[in-house]
Formats: structure tokens, C-alpha cells, sequence
């Protein structure tokens, strides 16, 4: 459990700064905000643009399809921000670049991010991104998944709230993401709430017989089976105790 990090600073480098309006006043985050265990700093990459018209995007060399996401403004805006340059070599912190290329964003990769008490994250747009902003500014590329969006603003508040909920203090229960899906390698348990019967649909018995024990063994064992339907890829990579396998095999 990497719970080092008792606040967290994110730098967001974008051509939409108005697409982080929302998400950042709402809920948790909004709140983790307010409280000051979290901060973020939204910069408008058209801000660090050189040219009267402020262009970000250009043609490819080559040809083809689409606009290239210029190298100059993403260099000048994170070296402005992150207070370094990049002839200096390691930056200040990571600086990672949303891009469906990057390595698979999983609960594991977001424990490794909350490490980090400041991340910089770039949104790629356009067709691509020039590729010297890989080669010489970022320190890692993350995908959120095997699809492509218009753009980076959406993984990195997916990154963001992700990595915000491993702050302590930011969930209500400090327990929270310890018990989440994919942090033991299983998927969650279900979970019941009043009222004990709605409509015809009643709350597992167990859950109500305030035998704590057999309520932990119930919620293991769900825990267990549905990994089983839903996931018998992530059960395949942890290795099951003795009772799991009596827990599974009670149940099929
Ligand atoms: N930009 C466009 N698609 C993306 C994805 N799947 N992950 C991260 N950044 C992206």
C-alpha cells in the first residue's frame, strides 16, 4: 500500500482548458479540491503558443491525414510550469501523455501514479502529437483503454479521479480503496442497503445476522465468484488459499 503521499499537485496541459470546469467542482474531487488535499493547475497550451495566431496544430511531414500537435508550445508550457528544462534532463515530476499508445492505465498503474506528490499530465489532440514531445519531454505514456477519443482531457480526469481517491483523508472511509475492485486482484463483492425487501427482492440473510465472520467469508467468496464469471482473467494471476478454493467450489 503506497499511502506516502498525504496531498497531491497536478499540472494539466491542455488546448481545452474549460473541459476540467466541471468535473473539478463536483463531487470527491470537487471536495478534495476545497479541503486542500488536492490541487490543479489547468494550463491552455495556446498560451505558451509563439505566433500572433497562436497556432498549436501543423501538417504532417510526409503527408496523410489530420493536424500534428506542434512541439514548441507543449515544451515551453510544462518547462514554464514545472520550473525546468528539458536540457536539464529529469524533470520535476512524471509527465505523462494521454494517448491510446501508452501503457494500459490499471488499479496497479494508478497506486504507482499516487506515489507521486505532483504529476503533469499532456493531452494529446489532433491526429497525433509530434513525436519529440515522446522522445524528450514525457516520462510516460498512458492509454485508458484499446479505443481512441478526440483527445487526452477525458483520460486525464479518468487518471486524475482515479489517482485523487488514493490521498488519505479523500474517500469518507480510509479503508475504501483497499477494499475496492481490482485492489486485492478480485472484483467487489455486492453490496445491499435499506430497505431489506424492495419489492420482492430481499437483502441476503447473512448480511443482516451481525456474524461478522460469516458476512467476511459471504463477501469473499462473492468476491470470488464473480471474478470467476465476470473476469477468470484476473483469477488466473492471483494465487487462491486453500478456503478460496473451498469458497469457489462450495458455490459450483
Ligand atoms: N487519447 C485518445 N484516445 C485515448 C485513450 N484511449 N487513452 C488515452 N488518451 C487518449
Amino acid at each position: 500500500m503506497n499511502r506516502c503521499v498525504t496531498a497531491m499537485h497536478f499540472d494539466i496541459f491542455t488546448l481545452f482548458p474549460e473541459a476540467f470546469d466541471g468535473p473539478l467542482r463536483c463531487s470527491i474531487v470537487g471536495r478534495a479540491i476545497d479541503r486542500g488535499l488536492l490541487s490543479v493547475g489547468v494550463h491552455n497550451i495556446r498560451d505558451y503558443a509563439s505566433d500572433r495566431h497562436r497556432v498549436c496544430d501543423d501538417y504532417p511531414y510526409g503527408g496523410g491525414a489530420g493536424m500534428v500537435l506542434k512541439p514548441e508550445p507543449v515544451f515551453v508550457a510544462a518547462e514554464s510550469v514545472l520550473n525546468w528544462s528539458a536540457a536539464d534532463g529529469e524533470p520535476p515530476c512524471p509527465i505523462v501523455l494521454m494517448t491510446p499508445q501508452g501503457r494500459t492505465l490499471t488499479q496497479n498503474l494508478v497506486s504507482e501514479l499516487a506515489e507521486s506528490p505532483r504529476l503533469a499530465l499532456v493531452c494529446g489532440h489532433y491526429e497525433g502529437v509530434d513525436e519529440r514531445i515522446r522522445e524528450h519531454l514525457v516520462t510516460d505514456e498512458i492509454s485508458i483503454g484499446d479505443y481512441v477519443l478526440t483527445g487526452g482531457e477525458l483520460p486525464a480526469l479518468i487518471i486524475l479521479d482515479a489517482v485523487s481517491r488514493w490521498i488519505p483523508g479523500v474517500l469518507g472511509d480510509e479503508d475504501s480503496v483497499q477494499e475496492d475492485s481490482f485492489a486485492n486482484g478480485l472484483i467487489e463483492h455486492p453490496h445491499y442497503t435499506r430497505p431489506v425487501a424492495y419489492r420482492d427482492w430481499t437483502v441476503p440473510e447473512v448480511l443482516r445476522s451481525g456474524d461478522h465472520g460469516e458476512i467476511a467469508r459471504w463477501r469473499r467468496q462473492q468476491s470470488l465468484l464473480r471474478t470467476q464469471q465476470r473476469r477468470p482473467d484476473l483469477l488466473e494471476r492471483i494465487s487462491l488459499t486453500r478456503e478460496d478454493t473451498k469458497l469457489l467450489d462450495a458455490q459450483t
